[in-house]
């Protein structure tokens, strides 16, 4: 188990099953955690963020042989769209798990092996019903309308002979671990959930083991069983650290996770099961589940039929991606449903990118330049707290990191943006109150203009650094105007500071950083 003395963190997001069109709903997850691991990045910590997709069971063997290919080739192929949506999304994982990947195929049978020798695992019948989209063991109590509770979809009545995983053998530890870390499962909503509708009513033996089909981990003592695709998945958080392989140093340095990322329909798998198998195993269960909302796109769930209106490439293709990334978390709050639409998304970008944080740099240099022919001159090291709105701007600048930093440590991410914004707006409204075009009317007022013009650069380079963990390219081109070469003003601490920026600044306009987008007419 790590040693909490040393920082690191390890962030995962689900492993995907894969489609050939993933839509914007689909990036939610691992863009929410790329933006976390780029925090805490720049926050000093030794970061592990694994991303992946889960390519057994049922359902990839019925759309392999669909296609005509085997299921590997069908895999093989569709993790390359995934990857370059990754690529696009500027999402900058350090781990792709895959579970037909050997070494995590021999992890997991070593896992059902050590459950099965120490009583964990049993053989035995089921008799019941079956999501084959949802992967999923579904009883009778929980059909809505005689179909599965979650996707709506009709099940499959199935008679097998199957392995079960001992789960009722678990129930008080796991109401225990709820007790004892009430931040294991966020938001509380979706822990109370879990508690009421699943855990309370007591944990039922879970059946792991398949023969009705071949695709998927083999149970080695016994041919013919296939081990359930959740628990051949669940584990990648942890064969991908190498546990249970010949080198497991990343495992002992990261695990456990400190958090697993994901949207609803999926926490019941990472809440229970997940910990009933790490506490079988006798490993340490990870420190926080959080369970974000489903994305909507103009009220509508996402899939197929919306066609390119949702594709994450040609969002990013017209929006740019610092712009799409922004849009989805500060647009929703992490936790709830959202609900995405083109005007939604249009409005965002003009208010806030292209009015506020756009004309905030294109106004700081264009004054440089009109003002002082693009070099500020030294002249002298007066107090940012001049004035009135020099002193406001100087508190919300110097203020600003820390507040962020509480709202990201919680995933508040809209909040986080919001309080880099009120920043924003409040060097906008300097501007208006200090009235550059006036001062440089006057002479004798030069030094005070430059002030000013001073002031709102360094703003700037605090908005920067600010908004690096969300924004992957904008800072540089914030940087690459202003001329910041130092690597030390763009760090995370720096922020915190204000005049830390040489006086004498010489700009590059460049083009518009976010370009006015005009809504299409309806
Ligand atoms: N393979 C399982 C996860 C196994 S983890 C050990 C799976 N895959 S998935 O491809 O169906 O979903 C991956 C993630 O995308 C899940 O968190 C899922 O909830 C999320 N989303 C899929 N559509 C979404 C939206 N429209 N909005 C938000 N998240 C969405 O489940």
């Amino acid at each position: 188990m790590k040693n909490e003395t040393q920082k690191t963190y390890y962030i995962t997001t689900p492993i995907y099953y894969l489609t050939a069109d993933p839509h914007i709903g689909h990036t939610y997850s691992t863009v929410a955690a790329d933006v976390m691991a780029r925090y805490k990045k720049e926050r000093g910590f030794d970061v592990k963020f694994l991303t992946g997709a889960d390519e057994h069971g049922q359902k990839v063997e019925q759309a392999a042989a669909a296609a005509g290919v085997h299921p590997q080739a069908f895999v093989d192929n569709l993790v390359d769209v995934y990857k370059e949506m990754w690529r696009v999304m500027e999402c900058d994982y350090d781990y792709f798990s895959r579970t037909t990947d050997p070494m995590h195929q021999a992890a997991v049978k070593k896992i059902f092996k050590k459950l099965y020798d120490q009583g964990d695992i049993y053989k035995g019948s089921y008799e019941g019903l079956y999501c084959t989209p949802d992967e999923t063991f579904v009883t009778e109590r929980e059909l809505v309308n005689g179909n599965c509770p979650e996707c709506g979809r009709p099940v499959e009545k199935v008679v097998e002979e199957c392995y079960f995983f001992r789960m009722s053998k678990y129930q008080s530890a796991l109401e225990k671990h709820y007790a004892d870390n009430p931040d294991f499962l966020v938001p509380i909503a979706r822990r109370n959930e879990m508690m009421n509708n699943f855990i309370k009513p007591g944990l039922e033996d879970l059946c792991v083991s398949r023969t009705s089909f071949t695709w998927g981990v083999p149970v080695d003592f016994d041919p013919g069983h296939v081990i359930y695709v959740w628990i051949d998945a669940l584990p990648n958080y942890v064969t991908s650290l190498g546990f249970l392989s010949d080198d497991d140093s990343a495992y002992k340095r990261y695990w456990p996770a400190d958090l697993h990322l994901m949207s609803k329909e999926i926490v019941r798998f990472h809440t229970i099961i997940w910990p009933c198998i790490l506490m079988a195993l006798g490993e340490p269960l990870p420190k926080q589940v959080f369970s974000h909302g489903w994305l909507q796109y103009e009220g509508q769930k996402m899939g197929k039929s919306l066609g390119n209106a949702i594709n994450p490439k040609s969002l990013v293709d017209e929006y740019g991606v610092d712009a799409i990334r922004y849009f989805l978390l500060r647009e929703f709050t992490f936790g709830p449903d959202g609900n995405f639409t083109q005007n939604a998304l249009v409005t965002r970008y003009n208010a806030d990118l292209a009015n506020d944080l756009g004309n905030l740099l294109s106004r700081t240099v264009g004054m440089v330049e009109k003002y002082f022919g693009g070099t500020l001159p030294v002249f002298d090291e007066r107090p940012i707290e001049n004035s009135q709105p020099d002193r406001e701007l100087f508190e919300i600048a110097t203020t600003m990191l820390s507040k962020v930093e509480e709202k990201m440590d919680k995933l508040a991410f809209s909040e986080a943006l919001n309080e880099i914004w009120n920043l924003v707006r409040r060097a906008n409204k300097y501007i208006d109150e200090s009235q550059p075009w006036v001062l440089a009317k006057d002479n004798s007022k030069k030094p005070e203009l430059a002030n000013v013009l001073y002031n709102l650069a360094e703003t700037l380079r605090i908005l920067a650094v600010a908004i690096t963990p969300v924004m992957p390219n904008i800072p540089a081109i914030i940087r690459a105007q202003l001329n910041i070469k130092d690597a030390a003003l763009a760090k995370w601490d720096s922020a915190k500071e204000f005049s830390l920026l040489p006086r004498e600044i010489t700009v590059t306009k460049g083009p518009a950083a976010f370009p006015r987008i005009e809504l299409p007419r309806s």
